[in-house]
């Protein structure tokens, strides 16, 4: 790995610890995602990991790493099968000590309730993976859900998505990282709940037709560019939102 910075100039190799560092105190959601050059995020596999790389790996694993919830729409677990977080004993200090539990959790949006419930991110978890669904799901599949998760009834994620990022705050799980999907994204971007954009460029073309995330603006959103690294032609981007009031 030769990651080096481009934007801002500071001559210096970047660390990624700190380049991609939490702000201490309030909620923060920050959208964690790979974009091929054509605007696809996933190859032809239908999965994100044939456009990624290494680094684009060990970036997110450092941004999971102090993250309270990962979260992700039911498509991206039904599509990427997301194994249980891990523990890392060799950060399990530094997370107590930043309050943090002693794991990231996952976090599901579903308004269907049709997840693969036999994976071991079920059954293994550290912590058993919260859903978020609506109060009208179906009873039958509520109660199918309950077993496997600790399931959150929401009025109305469809018309009202910050509800996503309110329900998570009040359970304390402030460190949000939004890994997708598009349709996630979308919601919660239209919906002004995500801070910060990291969004890896890599130098493939997918020809899959997939956008980054899907939300019909009135207007188009500015951004502040944070950073740019690049290692091996993939660009790693990190965007603030402008109208932000608060700062990473
Ligand atoms: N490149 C990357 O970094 C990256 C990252 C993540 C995912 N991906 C790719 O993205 C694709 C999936 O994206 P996607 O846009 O199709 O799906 P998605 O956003 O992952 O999931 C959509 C599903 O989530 C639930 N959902 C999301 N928002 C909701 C809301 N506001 N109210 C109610 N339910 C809501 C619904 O679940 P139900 O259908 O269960 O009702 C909906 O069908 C996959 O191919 C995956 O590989 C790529």
């Amino acid at each position: 790995m030769t990651l080096t910075q481009v934007f801002p100039e500071t001559g210096a190799q970047p660390d990624i610890s700190s380049a991609y560092a939490w702000p201490v105190h309030g909620t923060w959601v920050r959208a964690m995602m790979v974009m091929s050059l054509d605007g696809a995020i996933s190859g032809s596999d239908g999965r994100s990991g044939s456009i990624s790389s290494p680094t684009d790996r060990l970036i997110m694993k450092q941004v999971r790493s102090f993250s309270d919830v990962v979260l992700i729409g039911a498509s991206t677990m039904r599509a990427e099968k997301y194994s249980p977080m891990k523990v890392l004993p060799e950060i399990l200090e530094e997370r107590r000590s930043q309050g943090l539990d002693d794991a990231s959790v996952t976090a599901i949006v579903s308004a269907s309730l049709d997840l693969p419930w036999e994976l071991p991110v079920f059954s293994e978890s550290y912590r058993q993976p919260i859903v978020i669904t609506t109060s009208i799901c179906d009873e039958a599949a509520a109660i199918e859900a309950s077993k496997h998760c600790e399931l959150i009834r929401v009025t109305d994620i469809n018309s009202n998505p910050g509800a996503i990022v309110d329900v998570l705050t009040d359970m304390g799980l402030k460190r949000i990282v939004c890994e997708g999907g598009a349709r996630l994204l979308g919601d919660l971007t239209k919906a002004g709940r995500v801070d910060e954009f990291d969004v890896a460029i890599s130098p493939t073309l997918a020809n899959n037709g997939q956008a980054l995330l899907h939300a019909d603006f009135d207007a188009p959103q500015k951004l502040k560019l944070a950073h740019v690294l690049q290692d091996e032609g993939f660009l790693f981007t990190r965007y603030l939102r402008a109208d932000s009031a608060k700062s990473a």
